[in-house]
């Protein structure tokens, strides 16, 4: 496999509305949509519609919406051998809203995710080990994404973590574990404590997770673009992102990290700026269409400059 997915699948269920409800406030919707979401298979499904073989270890429920969600896994040629059905849990869902400016708000029932145990992971280990790159987020157990970034690790696998919904207290390993540590600005104070709503602010927040044990950091700021630093490039390097219009924001990290995991995995000499360039534009293009997996742009319809 190029890219492994060690994460969640969820069914996206997408209210359109001209701004997003206060607490205790009903508002009227303008659409609404049922779609394949779930940052872990968002992230797997970026990747193999630029082209990169791919595998997702996963879990759902034994419901219509897991069903589908095996289906949409083969459609994109996604290899399901560890993908589960459980009958304990219902697949996930996500119900989101998003505004007229195109930010989203979402909660997630992580259901039959939760069920992905370390057993599981253990299970996928040849898989692992035979991936030149391993994607993981926080989505299913705790315990099952540090298995899964310690079989990288022993094997020599590149792996990436985002550490997405950011939760405090996270062992000391899911720092240190990973090659890139990739969180967004909204992550990123979570887990350091520091307001991020700048450039400056996400190159100290940046250094502060490199700080903990991290061999190199990411930080995302949507149109603000991204901050990159390593343990041999300790000065903050930040990546530029297009300005664009937004229409619906959702899952534009997903498709940032799944592209990130494509050009790793695929263009080994590129330098690791370049590839979060490549993955800023195509992060941007994304955020330009409704929907989460139907706003990634497939390869046939992008410029040849980003496949050189
Ligand atoms: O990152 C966007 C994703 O977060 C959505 O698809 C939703 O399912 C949640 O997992």
């Amino acid at each position: 496999m190029d890219v492994t997915v060690v994460g969640s699948c969820m069914t996206d269920l997408v209210s359109y509305a001209p701004r997003q409800p206060k607490p205790g406030e009903t508002i009227h919707g303008t659409n609404f949509q049922i779609g394949f979401g779930g940052k872990g298979a968002n992230q797997c499904v970026m990747a193999a519609k630029l082209g990169a073989k791919t595998a997702m270890v996963t879990k759902v429920g034994d419901d219509s919406f897991g069903k589908n969600y095996i289906q949409n896994f083969k459609d994109h040629n996604i290899n399901i051998d560890h993908v589960g059905v459980t009958a304990d849990a219902s697949t996930g869902v996500a119900p989101i809203t998003v505004s007229d400016d195109g930010q989203n708000s979402i909660v997630i029932v992580a259901g039959a995710n939760m069920l992905l145990s370390e057993q599981d992971v253990a299970a996928a280990e040849h898989l692992i080990m035979t991936s030149k790159v391993i994607l993981c987020q926080l989505e299913i157990p705790v315990q099952s994404t540090l298995t899964a970034l310690n079989i990288a690790k022993k094997r020599g696998v590149k792996s990436i973590f985002n550490p997405a919904p950011a939760q405090e207290g996270l062992p000391s390993e899911l720092y240190s574990d990973c090659d890139i540590f990739c969180a967004n600005e909204s992550e990123a104070e979570i887990l350091t404590g520091e307001k991020v709503s700048s450039i400056e602010d996400a190159k100290a927040a940046a250094l502060t997770l490199l700080n903990k044990g991290c061999n190199s950091v990411v930080l995302t700021l949507g149109e603000l673009g991204s901050v990159y630093v390593s343990q041999t490039e300790q000065e903050p390097q930040v990546v530029p992102c297009p300005k664009v219009i937004p229409v619906d924001t959702t899952g534009a990290g997903d498709a940032f990290l799944g592209a990130l995991a494509y050009y790793l995995a695929l263009y080994p000499k590129m330098t690791v700026l370049e590839a979060l360039t490549r993955s800023s534009r195509l992060a941007s293009i994304s955020v330009q269409a409704k929907g989460t997996q139907t706003s990634f742009p497939s390869r046939k319809q992008l410029p040849s400059d980003l496949f050189q």
